[in-house]
C-alpha cells in the first residue's frame, strides 16, 4: 500500500471513530539547547522507561526522561566503589583509586571550565534510592570511535579530527582517566568527538601517568589549563571531588604545561601547539 493511501485510511478511520489522530509535535532541536536546559530536563524529567546498556562492568542504564512534553534519553551511572591502589610507574604510592559516578559530574564540570564542550551535560540525581550521575544522551551519534577504527572510516577533515583527538587526550591526562577505551569516545554525524564514561578518573596522583597522551595541545586549552586554580575547580565541581583530588588536578596541570612548554622549545612551538 502506498503512503498516501495509508494516510487516507488512517484519517478516515480517525474521523469515523471520532478520535483525533495525534499531531506530530515539531522535532525539538536539541543542538540549540543550552546546558541549563539540558540540566533541567535531567534533574526534573519524569522517567518514562529504563533499559540496561552496559557492555562493561559498571552496569549503566539508559533512561527516557520527559519534561513539559519534551523527551530525551540519558545515561545513569550509580557505581561507587574502590579499585586496586594506583602505583605510579616512577615509584611512590600506593594511591587510593575509585570507580565512581561522582567523576562523571566532575568531568563535565571541568570540561566546561576549560571550554572544551566535549563531555555531555551531567547532573547528580538519585536513581532508585542510590546517589547517581545522569548524563545527557549524546545527540546524533554516528558511531563509537571503536567502530570507526574497525571499519577504517576516514574523517572528512582529518586535521580537525586529529586536533579533537589530541585535545581529548590532554583532557584524559589532566583527569587521569584510565578507561578511555574506544567505546568511550563517540563521533557525531557532524564529526564532533564526544567523551563519555569518566568513572575511573581523578586519582590523587600529581604526576603524568601516560606521556604518550600528550602529543599536541590547542593554545586555547593550554591557556585555560593555565588559568585553573584549586578554588575555581572546587567552586565548579562542588562535593564531587575531594580536596586531595582537586590538588592533584592542579599538580598534573603544572606538569602537563611544563611538558608542552619543554616540547615546544625542542620541536618548535608550531609542532606542539595549534590554534
Ligand atoms: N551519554 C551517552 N550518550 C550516548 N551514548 C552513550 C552514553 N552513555 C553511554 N552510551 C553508550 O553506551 C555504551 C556503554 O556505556 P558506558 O557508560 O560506557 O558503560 P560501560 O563502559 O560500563 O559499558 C557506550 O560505549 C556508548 O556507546
Ligand atoms: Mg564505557
Amino acid at each position: 500500500m502506498n503512503t498516501t493511501r495509508r494516510t487516507h485510511i488512517k484519517v478516515l478511520s480517525g474521523a469515523l471513530t471520532g478520535v483525533l489522530l495525534p499531531v506530530r509535535a515539531a522535532e525539538t532541536d536539541f543542538n540549540a539547547y543550552t546546558d541549563e536546559q539540558k540540566e533541567k530536563l535531567l534533574k526534573d524529567g519524569a522517567v518514562v522507561s529504563a533499559e540496561d546498556i552496559g557492555h562493561g562492568v559498571t552496569k549503566p542504564v539508559k533512561l527516557k526522561l520527559s519534561l513539559s512534553g519534551v523527551e530525551h534519553s540519558a545515561q545513569v551511572q550509580v557505581v561507587d566503589k574502590e579499585l586496586p591502589d594506583f602505583f605510579p610507574q616512577g615509584g611512590g604510592g600506593p594511591i587510593p583509586n575509585h570507580d565512581s559516578w561522582k567523576y562523571n559530574v566532575a568531568a563535565y564540570k571541568l570540561d566546561r571550565l576549560l571550554e572544551l564542550r566535549m563531555v555531555p551535560v551531567t547532573v547528580p540525581r538519585p536513581y532508585k534510592g542510590k546517589p547517581a550521575a545522569i548524563s545527557w544522551w549524546v545527540d546524533d551519534v554516528m558511531f563509537e570511535e571503536a567502530e570507526r577504527v574497525k571499519k577504517d572510516i576516514a574523517p572528512p577533515d582529518a586535521d580537525d579530527f586529529a586536533r579533537q583527538r589530541a585535545v581529548g587526550m590532554v583532557f584524559d591526562e589532566l583527569i587521569i582517566n584510565i578507561d578511555r577505551n574506544l567505546a568511550n569516545m563517540l563521533i557525531t554525524k557532524s564529526w564532533k568527538v564526544a567523551l563519555i564514561d569518566h568513572t575511573r578518573s581523578f586519582t590523587a596522583y600529581h604526576g603524568i601517568r601516560n606521556e604518550a597522551n600528550l602529543t599536541r595541545c590547542s593554545r586555547a586549552l593550554f591557556a585555560k589549563m593555565k588559568s585553573l586554580t584549586a578554588a575555581s575547580i572546587t567552586a565548579s565541581v562542588g562535593p564531587h571531588l575531594t580536596n586531595a583530588e582537586v590538588r592533584a588536578v592542579i599538580g598534573r596541570r603544572d606538569k602537563i604545561l611544563d611538558f608542552f612548554a619543554r616540547k615546544a622549545k625542542e620541536k618548535g612551538e608550531e609542532n606542539v601547539l595549534f590554534s
